[in-house]
């Protein structure tokens, strides 16, 4: 090859790798996107809050207690990214409609919806769940994913689209012994993410929702602090280890960005291979 070609092909490498870099950069960016995480000063949401706001997102963090918001906001401005916090029961209309109104005041509008939050205030026989157990895991774990999105979409029409990601469990697929009510209220959310992404897809936004399997987090700990219990998990697992918050946070990031521009209406499992659907 002579030198003139040499150095025009050399060009056309760097030119197209270049390009390349600049494409993925640009699809995972959520660089000018606002991001209202629900339930997001501890665990999953946290760790969602930080992958959002390392590709570029302002945040919105927010969980009931002012003192866990006060932390979560300090340790992302410490990890420099750009956060606003407010306290949100999710449960209570008026806290949802100030999460709301706060972002769109402070940060101009809302792109993206992770809707995190959880309860699970009954362990036993599910015959033995009470009318008030299934309001409460209803309320919050389900009505409150929905009617928060309603509050949200007619902003992200605004702004031409946006992304929401429920969380579910994988116990959405596989109701866990003992905790019935919280089982189906996680598989409601498979069929909400269904439900609601064909409808959304006309205004650019995209539904999603993660499984998490089990992720090392205080919500959690009942199954992670007895050593034999973990031993007898891990037998369910494909990778030997219990989740750390984190990996489900990029999975997170991942649905929210660009490069999930083709994804809807699906919910992806992180559970370290425990199986319970092709
Ligand atoms: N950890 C797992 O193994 C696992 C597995 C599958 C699915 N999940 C799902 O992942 C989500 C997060 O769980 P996690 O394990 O990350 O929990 P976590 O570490 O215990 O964190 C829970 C967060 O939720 C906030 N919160 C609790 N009730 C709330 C409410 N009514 N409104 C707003 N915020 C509320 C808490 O803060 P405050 O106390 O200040 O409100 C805290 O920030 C849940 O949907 C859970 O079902 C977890």
């Amino acid at each position: 090859m002579s030198y003139p070609m040499l150095r025009s092909f050399a060009k056309g490498l760097l030119t197209s790798s270049v390009a390349a870099a600049r494409r993925t950069m640009s699809h995972s960016s959520l660089s000018g996107k606002v991001a209202i995480v629900t339930a997001s000063t501890d665990g999953i949401g946290l760790a969602a809050a930080q992958a959002l706001g390392k590709r570029g997102a302002h945040v919105v963090v927010s969980s009931r207690k002012q003192a866990n918001v006060d932390k979560a906001v300090s340790l992302l401005r410490s990890e420099h990214i750009q956060v606003t916090g407010t306290t949100c029961n999710v449960g209570n209309r008026e806290d949802r409609e100030k999460l709301v109104n706060l972002t769109v005041k402070e940060c101009g509008g809302i792109d993206i919806l992770v809707s995190n939050a959880a309860v699970n205030p009954f362990f036993g026989n599910i015959l033995e769940s009470t009318e008030a157990v299934w309001d409460k895991i209803l309320d919050v774990n389900v009505k409150a994913s929905f009617l928060l999105t309603k509050l949200i979409v007619p902003h992200m029409e605004k702004r031409g689209g946006g992304s929401v990601v429920f969380v579910s469990s994988i116990a959405g697929y596989q109701p866990m012994q003992a905790l019935g009510p919280y089982s189906v209220s996680k598989t409601a959310l498979l069929g909400l993410t269904r439900a609601l992404a064909p409808d959304l897809a006309n205004s650019n936004i995209r539904v999603n929702c993660v499984a998490p399997g089990i992720i090392k987090t205080r919500f959690s700990s009942a199954l992670w602090q007895s050593e034999d219990l973990v031993d007898e998990l891990k037998k369910q697992l494909s990778i030997k280890r219990l989740g750390e918050p984190e990996e489900i946070g990029g999975v997170i990031a991942f649905l929210c960005s660009d490069d999930a521009s083709y994804i809807t209406g699906e919910t992806v499992m992180v559970t370290g291979g425990i199986s319970c659907r092709l």
